[in-house]
C-alpha cells in the first residue's frame, strides 16, 4: 500500500479532529482511499500537552516545513501571516499543501499557486469552502467539461443558523446568536461571519475555480446580515419568501460579479429550504443545467473529512493543473447584477404620500410588485408614520443604492429606508 508522510501545523478545532480521525480510524481511509496516511510530525507551539498521541511534537513550526521526511503540510493554524510564511517554506522545501485557510487562499491564493507550480507540488483547499461538502471538488473536477453561468450559495453555517432561528422562533438577532455561540456554532468573536466576510472570502475562492478570475477577495460586495430584524422576517414569511445570506457569482458578456449579500429567496428555491447551520451550492453550468451540494459547512469533523479527501487526492497524483494564465480584468467594474429589491420604510400617513412614494418608482422606471401598508391603530391618525414594504422589479445594486437615498430625501419618509436583494434562479 501506497504511505503518504505528512506534517500537521496547528492542533486547535480542526488540526484535532483530523490528529484524532487518522490516529483512531486510519483503517477506513486505507481502506477507502488505498493509502496510508503517516505523521511524521506535528507542528503545535503549546508543545506536546496538547496532542494526546505519540507522535513527533515541535513548538517550531518551521521545522515541520523544512522536514525532509515529509510529503505534505497540512496548515490548520489560520490568518495570513505564519501560515503564509510557512506554506511558503514547505513549498520552497518540495511540500504539497492541505489547507482548510480560505482567509489566505482568498487574499494570496495567486502568489501561492504560482509558487507551487514553480516547485511543481500542489495545494488543496477542499475544507476552505463549505467544509464537508466536496463543492471545490465539483468544480475542479466533477464539472471539467463545462463552462460555468452562474453560482449561488449559503456559505456561512453561523448566519444561516441565526437566520432559521429568527424565522423558526422569532427569536431576535441578539437571541440567535447567543444560541449559536452556546452551541458552538458561532466563535467567541463572531464578526467575520456576522459581517460577511467570511462568505465573501469563500465566494472569491469558488469565483476562480468558476470563472478563472484572480483570487481577489477586494473585488466581491459584500454586507453582513446585522441589519436583517425580526420584522423584516415576519415581512418575507408573509410574501413567500426566506432570508437568507447568498453568496452569487455570475458570469455574463466576459464581466464577472461576484457578491454576498442577505436575501430574500422564493420559498419554491432549493437554497430557502437550507436551515440550521447547513450550507448549500447550486453550480448552473452551460451545458448540463443546475447540480445543487449540500451538507455541512464546517466544524472540526466535517472540515477534517475534507483536509483527508484532499490527502488521499494527493496520494493519487492531485488535481488538473490549468495552464491557461488567470484573467486580471474580468470582473465587472461595478456590481451590474440585477436582482428585485425588498424596501422597508416608513410613511407619513396623509393623504397622496403613497402616491408621491409610486412616483418616486415611476420616476426611475422602476416597477412595483408588491406593496404593503401597515394600518395605524390610534385615533389621532395626523403626522402618524407607518410601515410600508415594497417589492421592486429588477435593479442593479447603484441603482438600488440611488433609490434608497431618493425615498429617504423625501419628507414623507422618517428614518433611514431598509433595501435587500430577492434572489430568482436565472
Ligand atoms: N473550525 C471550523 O469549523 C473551520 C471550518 C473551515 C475552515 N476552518 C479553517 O481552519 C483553520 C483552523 O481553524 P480552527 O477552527 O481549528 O482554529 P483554532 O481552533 O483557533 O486552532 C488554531 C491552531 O493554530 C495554532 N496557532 C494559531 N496561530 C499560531 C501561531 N502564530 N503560531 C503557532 N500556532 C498558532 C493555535 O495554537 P494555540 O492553541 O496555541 O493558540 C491552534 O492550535 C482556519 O484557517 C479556519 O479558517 C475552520
Amino acid at each position: 500500500m501506497k504511505t503518504l508522510k505528512i506534517g500537521v501545523c496547528g492542533v486547535g478545532n480542526v488540526g484535532g479532529a483530523v490528529l484524532e480521525n487518522l490516529a483512531n480510524s486510519p483503517d477506513i481511509v486505507e481502506e477507502n482511499g488505498g493509502v496510508r496516511i503517516e505523521i511524521i510530525q506535528v507542528g503545535a507551539r503549546k508543545g506536546k500537552s496538547v496532542v494526546p498521541y505519540d507522535l513527533d511534537v515541535v513548538t517550531d513550526l518551521m521545522e515541520v516545513a523544512r522536514n525532509p521526511k515529509i510529503d505534505v503540510l497540512v496548515e490548520l493554524i489560520g490568518g495570513c501571516d505564519l501560515a503564509k510564511d510557512l506554506i511558503e517554506e514547505a513549498i520552497k522545501n518540495g511540500k504539497h499543501i492541505v489547507t482548510a485557510n480560505k482567509a489566505l487562499i482568498a487574499t494570496h491564493g495567486d502568489e501561492l499557486f504560482e509558487l507551487a507550480k514553480e516547485n511543481k507540488v500542489q495545494i488543496g483547499f477542499e475544507a476552505s469552502v463549505a467544509g464537508g461538502t466536496p463543492v471545490i471538488k465539483a468544480l475542479r473536477e466533477g464539472l471539467v467539461a463545462n463552462k460555468v453561468n452562474w453560482f449561488a450559495g449559503i456559505l456561512n453555517g453561523t448566519t444561516n443558523f441565526i437566520l432559521s432561528k429568527m424565522s423558526e422562533n422569532q427569536s431576535s438577532f441578539k437571541d440567535a446568536l447567543k444560541e449559536a455561540q452556546d452551541l458552538g456554532l458561532a466563535e467567541a468573536d463572531p464578526t467575520m461571519d456576522i459581517d460577511g466576510t467570511d462568505a465573501a472570502q469563500k465566494a472569491s475562492i469558488l469565483s476562480a475555480l468558476a470563472f478563472n478570475t484572480l483570487y481577489d477577495f477586494n473585488s466581491v460586495s459584500y454586507e453582513g446580515i446585522e441589519n436583517v430584524s425580526p420584522e423584516d422576517i415576519v415581512y418575507a414569511e408573509q410574501l413567500e419568501y426566506s432570508v437568507k445570506h447568498i453568496a452569487y457569482g455570475s458570469i455574463v458578456d466576459g464581466e464577472v460579479n461576484v457578491s454576498a449579500f442577505p436575501t430574500f429567496v422564493p420559498k419554491g428555491q432549493l437554497l430557502s429550504q437550507v436551515g440550521q447551520q447547513m450550507n448549500a451550492l447550486e453550480i448552473f453550468c452551460e451545458e448540463i443545467g443546475s447540480t445543487v451540494y449540500y451538507g455541512p459547512g464546517a466544524g472540526p469533523k466535517p472540515t477534517a473529512s475534507a483536509v483527508i479527501a484532499d490527502l488521499v487526492d494527493l496520494s493519487n497524483g492531485g488535481w488538473p493543473v490549468s495552464d491557461k494564465k488567470r484573467n486580471k480584468n474580468n470582473f465587472a467594474k461595478e456590481d451590474n447584477q440585477n436582482f428585485g429589491r425588498y424596501f422597508n420604510l416608513n410613511v407619513i400617513n396623509q393623504a397622496g404620500a403613497i402616491a408621491k412614494l409610486s412616483s418616486v418608482f415611476a420616476d426611475s422606471q422602476i416597477s412595483i410588485e408588491a406593496l404593503i401598508q401597515k394600518e395605524t391603530k390610534t385615533n389621532n391618525k395626523e403626522n402618524i408614520y407607518v410601515p410600508v414594504v415594497i417589492i421592486s422589479g429588477p435593479l442593479t445594486e447603484i441603482e438600488a443604492i440611488q433609490l434608497k437615498n431618493n425615498l429617504e430625501l423625501m419628507e414623507e419618509t422618517s428614518d433611514s429606508v431598509k433595501q435587500f436583494r430577492i434572489y430568482n434562479a436565472i
